[in-house]
């Protein structure tokens, strides 16, 4: 088993990261104890796709390493790198770029979101960027690949073009299969249960960041979007109700229980009654991960010893692959 995943260093590590893939991350870190490898990445080739500031990127690209371990990844179990110190990835992605198709790009939803409609002015590396994600996975033969929802329209991409190389040229990549949680794999904003809580939000009430204090995570709890309809008693019963299901669903994903378990305790309360109970639930998860990225934030050296380190054994593994590739390509070195 090769697990591989990545997140990018931009902004904080909000509760959507970490239900709909970072706790999955650890939880198959620990379950792989010896049949394994785990590869864990910040993908900070990925973030300047954007407009970005290059200084912030250095800044927030620690603070993720640091966020990733205080979440529980452990860098002498997993291997935790940024992407820009292995370049196979950006190699990978031009041997990719042969077999990746523009129809395939051009269908991505990701792509079309953040473009607009100013594809024209949009940079070429939010166009190519599922074909560098194809080969962030592909480059160490993943299995299985831990994302929230939204990231596997790009897993697909990446095993179409993983069979088509492999079709075109010679067997090279192992097709990777998307993991995703099935309670936890979209949380939505806290202000509009129909869109997805992210790093982009204009608004910082829409989405809970691990390092929020106390008193903000329960103000944003307490004022996040509701219908003044009491909780029912079933999960039929949050059909059209977008806001009500997500608080639900968190909570159901922070007790590890499932949403007809939070109904069947809760079913009935205002959310007057339920808000402050998700509010507590969600300050005791948060609690210890805060303390601890802040102790990992104040050792910065450290922090850069555990990328250096994870990025040497990240090269490491992969070369044979980065290899097979020239060759099937009929690359001469
Ligand atoms: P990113 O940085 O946007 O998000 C990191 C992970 O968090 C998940 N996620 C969510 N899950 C549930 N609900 C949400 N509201 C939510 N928001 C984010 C994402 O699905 C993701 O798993 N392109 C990727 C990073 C990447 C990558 C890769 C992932 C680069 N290369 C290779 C896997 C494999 C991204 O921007 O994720």
């Amino acid at each position: 088993m090769r697990v591989v995943s990545g997140i990018q260093p931009t902004g904080n590590l909000h509760l959507g990261n970490y239900l709909g893939a970072i706790r999955n991350w650890v939880r198959m870190q620990d379950s792989l104890s010896d049949g394994g490898t785990c590869l864990f990445f910040l993908a900070d080739l990925h973030a300047i796709s954007m407009p970005h500031d290059p200084a912030a990127l250095r800044r927030a690209t620690l603070e993720m390493a640091a966020a990733l371990t205080a979440c529980g990844i452990d860098p002498a179990r997993s291997i935790l790198f940024n992407q820009a110190q292995v370049p196979q990835h950006a190699e990978l992605q031009w041997l990719l770029a042969g077999t990746a198709r523009m129809g395939w790009l051009n269908r991505m939803t990701q792509w079309k979101d953040k473009a607009g409609k100013n594809r024209e002015g949009a940079s070429v590396a939010l166009f190519t960027y599922p074909v560098l994600q194809a080969a962030d996975v592909l480059l160490y033969q993943a299995t299985h690949v831990p994302v929230g929802e939204d990231q596997k329209q790009h897993l697909e991409l990446a095993r179409d073009i993983a069979q088509k190389f492999n079709t075109d040229f010679a067997e090279t990549f192992a097709l990777p299969e998307p993991i995703v949680p099935p309670a936890a794999a979209r949380i939505m904003s806290l202000r509009d249960g129909l869109a997805k809580m992210s790093k982009s939000d204009a608004s910082d009430m829409a989405r809970i960041n691990l390092t929020d204090d106390v008193e903000l995570v329960m103000q944003k709890v307490k004022k996040a979007k509701t219908d003044p309809e009491p909780l029912p008693s079933e999960p039929a019963g949050l059909a059209g109700r977008p806001e009500a299901l997500n608080l639900v669903t968190i909570y159901a994903a922070l007790a590890d229980i499932t949403p007809e378990a939070v109904l069947a305790e809760h079913g009935g309360q205002g959310f007057g009654t339920f808000k402050p109970r998700l509010g507590e639930l969600l300050v005791e998860t948060l609690r210890p991960i805060s303390a601890r990225f802040t102790e990992l934030l104040a050792d910065q050296h450290a922090l850069d010893a555990i990328l250096a380190s994870g990025a040497a054994k990240a090269r490491e593994l992969a070369i044979p692959t980065l290899d097979a590739t020239y060759r099937a390509l009929g690359l001469v070195r």
